[in-house]
């Protein structure tokens, strides 16, 4: 056992679910195999507890290092913070000059509050929106985060919220008060979202989705959001916390021409460092002063100078043409491994947020045998890529030849039936399961 996999056993008795964000369990990628803790983490390279390194091709710190590891302008630009003190009694200039960036960015938007985390962006919009209608019913499509509001979508039925990112979410612990509140509606399906409306319209405080994210949205399915809301006096929340800053410098959503009432941002925006922003017009969050929404944390210097600092070296560098170019590479990389080796294989996502998997019959196994091998030649990888700023020509070429020869063994372990027999341990779990459950093995 490696020292991370000892530290990791560790963990899983005495901290509940071994980490603390559901991705980032060994589980998900190559249970008892999987390095687990890093030492450092700099550009495109991860070394862990025992100095040993990676290039790492996986979702990349879950999305949230768009430059790479340790941007070394950014890491500047908190080590300043640092230096002027990052908590007072006064706040801190750089949120004004942040809420007036992005303010520039989406010249729709009028005001912003920010807060530390992706998730808890979204609560204060929804509250904002709840606020501002004086109604309680969301509609939404995809994944939101953890809070009471968005999980409690299960009550009804725990499996509403499968297809919408994650599987297998419980609302233990969701007051049964929010049973009803939630109303699903699936991506791209405007027939759908139409019905939504006619049922529910006077009681909808907002409609919340990703503009884009598993693929860019049909021109109608956007603009009869828009027109709907807009007829129906509903906030429309568009989530970037992951689409943001991806194919352009601020929200996808300036690529697809059709302006929310409000938007979420965290994650790439402060390039690993907390910071989360909700911007919107003046009518929509203005309501927030209705309300209680306030945090100690939210006030410190870090998140706001880190995000400063990432948002003018992605202006400056055009740092989404080169997320583009890298993603498409890396698909190509599956596209003609596969091809080379007759397997069959999925691939979807924005460039820079690719995915892929295996048309197998036994697909959980045979990526976490894609992990395995991938492993041994020195890689993170598994069936998503997020592209950083800091992915290299000289990497993709290195990870496209392990792909190819990891390819290659698959083949040959499928023609022979022993995908699980190469397996050095469990199979990887794909969805939220708690961690005393039986391992997914056949
Ligand atoms: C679209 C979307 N919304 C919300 C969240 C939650 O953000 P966080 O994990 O920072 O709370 C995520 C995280 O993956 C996300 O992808």
């Amino acid at each position: 056992m490696t020292t991370g996999q000892q530290l990791y056993v560790r963990a899983k008795q005495i901290i509940p679910g071994g980490t603390q964000l559901l991705s980032k369990r060994p589980e998900m990628f190559l249970p008892d195999h999987w390095p687990s803790y890093y030492s450092k983490a700099e550009g495109v390279h991860v070394w862990d507890l025992d100095g040993k390194r990676y290039k790492d091709f996986t979702h990349f710190g879950v999305g949230a290092c768009v430059l790479g590891y340790a941007d070394p302008e950014v890491n500047a630009a908190v080590e300043s913070a640092l230096r002027q003190g990052v908590m007072c009694t006064l706040n801190c200039p750089e949120e004004v000059r942040l809420a007036e960036l992005l303010i520039e960015l989406h010249p729709w938007a009028e005001m912003v509050r920010f807060s530390r985390a992706g998730g808890e962006a979204l609560a204060i919009a929804i509250r904002i929106a709840r606020a501002a209608t004086g109604r309680d019913k969301i509609a939404f499509c995809g994944y939101h985060g953890w809070h009471d509001w968005y999980l409690s979508a299960n009550l009804a039925d725990e499996r509403t919220l499968d297809g919408h990112l994650l599987a297998g979410l419980a609302p233990a612990g969701v007051p049964r008060g929010l049973l009803g509140t939630m109303v699903p509606f699936h991506f791209n399906n405007t027939a759908e979202f139409q019905s939504v409306i006619s049922d529910h319209h006077a009681e909808l405080a907002a409609v919340v989705l990703e503009p884009a994210r598993d693929c860019l949205p049909d021109p109608t399915f956007l603009q009869s959001i828009r027109a709907e809301t807009r007829r129906h006096g509903i906030v429309l929340i568009f989530d970037e916390v992951t689409s943001g800053w991806r194919m352009n410098t601020g929200g996808i959503h300036r690529l697809l021409d059709v302006s929310p009432d409000m938007a979420v941002f965290a994650k790439a925006m402060g390039n690993g460092f907390a910071i989360s922003a909700v911007i919107g017009t003046r009518a929509a969050m203005d309501a927030s002063q209705k309300s209680f929404i306030s945090s100690t944390n939210w006030t410190e210097r870090i998140g706001p100078s880190a995000a400063l600092a990432t948002i003018q070296k992605h202006r400056l560098r055009d740092v989404p043409k080169h997320l583009i170019q890298v993603g498409n590479e890396v698909r190509e990389s599956w596209l003609q491994a596969a091809a080379q080796n007759n397997l069959r294989i999925h691939i979807g996502g924005i460039e820079p947020l690719s995915h892929f998997s295996f048309d197998v019959p036994d697909p959980l196994a045979t990526m976490t045998l894609f992990t395995q091998g991938m492993l041994d030649r020195g890689f993170l990888a598994g069936g998503s890529f997020y592209s950083s700023y800091a992915h290299q020509p000289d990497d993709v070429r290195l990870y496209a030849d392990a792909v190819s020869e990891v390819f290659g063994e698959l083949a040959s372990a499928l023609s022979r039936g022993d995908v699980r027999g190469r397996l050095r341990g469990g199979v990887k779990h794909s969805t939220f399961q708690r961690l005393t459950d039986a391992p997914v093995r056949s």
